[in-house]
């Protein structure tokens, strides 16, 4: 079998390689799943550059965190998983083209599920409705503004702001992609062309500035969303695709109590109730059968090619994620 790896922190395209070794055999309580598409997000980016989180990663690792596999043995003691099952396995390492995990870290895929769109379910949709529902309590007829709008989270934060009467002003570095917006449900649409964006969304919202802003940029793009969102309100710093620390202006925090807060998926995973746990799960698998955790893919590549993949997720200008795919018969 084939499996990525990283001996070193560095750019992704030329730290990854491609090991070979023997199939791992499960022991008691463990299955092996195949893997058959498999995620790749800015978190595993960063996490190759040694960028993300908290805790350093021991090295050599394996990443990825998001993946659809069949389950092609089992162990034994094992109860609740059969060969054929479709699982999404939990726990990191995924990029590669077998896995043994405990059937616990092998939850089943929703019935009838589209494998890719399956495989992306826990990550972004996720997101987006954590931090429209999860951070302050918002209203119908809210603004909520986002920059990053194209990202897979960002259309997703459009749709669900959209189905809960929210208003969205969406920031975006490129003009090419306010049409899709639009069609999403986009309120607004700003293409910044490094001009004043607080005054920019200010003008779109008609003077309701909005309460809640959603910045996965950070720099310079914070102290915009921070001079722009309503006196006590709040901006959440989830992403850091400039690659640069968050500013924010002292008259905002200070002298308007803007609340410049973080938020991350791991940690409120972390942190979540068995009931909050539940609730996202049955909010998860009702929006994959209606297709509304709906994230484009611009291309697929063998985990053999992961090279090329990541050297393509982490190009700008993308129209749809880049996603792995097994290729243990290749
Ligand atoms: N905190 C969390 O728990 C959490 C969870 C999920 C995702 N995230 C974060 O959410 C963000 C979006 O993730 P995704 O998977 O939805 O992304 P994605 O679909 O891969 O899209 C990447 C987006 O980033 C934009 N972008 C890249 N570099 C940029 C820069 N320097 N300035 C402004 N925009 C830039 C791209 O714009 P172009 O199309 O113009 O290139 C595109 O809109 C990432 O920062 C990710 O780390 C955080």
């Amino acid at each position: 079998m084939k499996r990525a790896i990283f001996r070193r922190h560095g750019d992704p395209a030329e730290v990854i390689e491609v090991i070979h070794e023997p199939d791992p055999v499960p022991g008691p309580g463990q299955v092996r799943v195949r893997l058959k598409v498999m995620t790749i997000n800015p978190a595993d980016l960063l996490n190759i550059e040694g960028r993300y989180g908290a805790e350093p990663v021991r090295l050599p690792a394996t990443p990825g965190v998001g993946a659809y596999g069949i389950v092609d043995m089992v162990g034994e003691g094992v109860t609740r998983l059969a060969p054929g099952d479709a699982v999404l396995p939990v726990g990191g390492g995924l990029w590669a083209d077998a896995v043994v995990v405990h059937e616990r870290m092998a939850p089943k895929a929703p019935d009838g599920a589209d494998p890719e769109q399956a495989a992306m379910m826990r990550a972004n949709p996720a997101t987006a409705e954590i931090m429209l529902t999860g951070i302050v309590t918002l209203s119908p007829g809210d603004w909520v503004v986002q920059n990053a709008a194209n990202s897979a989270v960002g259309r997703l934060v459009i749709r669900y702001a959209r189905e809960k009467g929210l208003k969205t002003v969406n920031i975006v570095r490129r003009a090419d992609v306010v049409g899709l917006l639009v069609a999403d449900g986009a309120d607004a649409v700003i293409v910044d062309d490094g001009g004043d964006l607080t005054a920019a969304i200010n003008a779109t919202t008609g003077g309701t500035a909005p309460r809640l802003a959603l910045d996965a940029v950070g720099g310079r793009a914070t102290a915009a969303l921070a001079a722009a969102v309503a006196d006590h309100g709040t901006v959440a710093v989830y992403g850091l695709l400039s690659g640069q620390d968050s500013r924010v202006g002292a008259r905002d925090v200070v002298f308007r109590g803007v609340n410049v807060r973080g938020f991350w998926l791991a940690d409120w995973y972390a942190q979540a109730t068995p009931d909050q746990m539940r609730d996202l799960h049955a909010f998860l698998t009702s929006k994959l059968a209606s297709g509304d955790t709906w994230q484009e893919v611009e291309e697929r590549y063998p985990l053999s090619r992961v090279k090329e993949a990541v050297a393509h997720a982490a190009r700008g200008g993308r129209n749809g994620k880049v996603l792995l795919t097994g290729d243990h018969d290749a």
